[in-house]
């Protein structure tokens, strides 16, 4: 997508091989492009947060074992870069699914040839994002022309919940994409965007993607969901997932979960948008298996943001000596969402309807 004028995507490897991503801690603020030097560099981009969004952080471990056999090209190096950033974030089975491929393309190639071929394995990495997350836009904006004709040319309102935009892929977006394909299209679209505390990824990554490309949009806090629902000013939900069991239950970033009851309580469509690097075929129940990432309180007991002198700081929220706790994600079980937009196409969330587009996993 574009900033000021300028395509980019959200990590790429330039001709010498040198790794670049943009900075997402320091958005919406200042837009900064940073170069992962090194296996530790790209583990640290992914802990902290730099980078985030399930497949970017499958794109960027991809690039971090490249990175560290640039260093150290032997086998030994490469199954202790894979498990260093294998420990990074543990939701997200985007990052499993690409660091296996890594491992599968390089573990038996000679030791000299390794390097090359795990650049150009990343690179096919991040091109394929970009391809699966261009088929879900085109399949979730089929829905959304649905739902604006019956609604007769009135705009259609989207509820959306952290950031499952360009900036959570390599480049278009999961749940953003079909909204970017549909306004391009000509359709009449209203975002609401939840803040999605803690770490406020609605407010400073979706609210900047989407006016950046021209497309309505409100800010809500995380609370105002079920409110706007009960109104009749939501018409549809839709969401990213970091990772999608076998029988459709998906594990996204907290206070999904309470979107999917509001929906359902008021019979409005509750969309999960997935390239199929999202799903974890071993899993079949998202409660029980789902591995649920906590982070530090600090995100709890502060807000980070930019002061009339331009700096960019946490401020503290609560009393000093709070205990806070922190669970990044929730799950919501496949019976809340009304069908998966994957890269195949849309499909009930269930085993039969992951099946009917992936009967290779059968
Ligand atoms: O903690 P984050 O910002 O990595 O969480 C991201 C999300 O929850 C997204 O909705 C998710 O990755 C799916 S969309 C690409």
């Amino acid at each position: 997508m574009k900033v000021h004028g300028t395509h980019y995507r959200t990590i790429w490897a330039d001709d010498r091989e040198r790794v670049h991503i943009i900075d997402q801690r320091r958005l919406p603020h200042e837009f900064v492009v940073l170069e992962l030097k090194s296996l530790a560099d790209a583990a640290e981009a992914i802990r902290d947060m730099a980078v985030r969004g399930a497949p970017l952080i499958g794109a960027t471990a991809a690039f971090g074992v490249a990175l560290g056999l640039s260093a150290d090209p032997s086998e030994a190096g490469l199954r202790r870069a894979v498990a260093a950033l294998e420990e990074t974030r543990p939701t997200a089975v985007n990052l499993r699914w690409a660091l296996n491929r890594m491992l599968n393309a390089l573990v038996s190639l000679p030791r000299d040839l390794r390097r090359a071929a795990a650049f150009a394995k990343a690179r096919e990495i991040a091109d394929e994002d970009v391809a699966m997350c261009r088929r879900i836009a085109r399949h979730g904006a089929d829905l959304i022309f649905e739902l604006a004709d019956s609604r007769q040319g009135a705009r259609v309102n989207i509820l959306t919940h952290c950031n499952a935009g360009w900036l959570a892929t390599v480049d278009w977006g999961t749940a953003l994409a079909p909204i970017y394909h549909a306004f391009d299209d000509g359709a009449a679209i209203h975002v609401w965007v939840d803040e999605t505390r803690p770490r406020s990824q609605g407010a400073a990554l979706t609210a900047w993607e989407l006016q950046a490309h021209g497309i309505p949009c409100t800010l809500i806090t995380d609370n105002a969901g079920g409110h706007l629902m009960q109104r009749g000013m939501v018409d549809m939900c839709l969401v990213g997932t970091d990772r999608t069991t076998a029988t459709g239950d998906v594990a996204n970033k907290i206070g999904t979960y309470l979107k999917a009851l509001a929906a359902r309580d008021n019979g409005i469509p509750f969309y999960v948008a997935l390239p199929h690097s999202t799903i974890d075929w071993n899993a079949t129940d998202g409660l029980r298996e789902i591995p649920i990432e906590e982070r530090s309180p600090v995100e709890v007991l502060t807000v980070t943001g930019r002061t009339a002198d331009g700096a960019i700081v946490p401020v503290d929220v609560a009393p000093s000596g709070t205990r806070a706790a922190n669970p990044a994600f929730d799950v919501t079980p496949a019976r809340l969402v009304s069908a998966l937009i994957t890269d195949r196409g849309v499909c009930p969330a269930s085993r039969d309807g992951l099946l009917s587009l992936f009967p290779e996993r059968a």
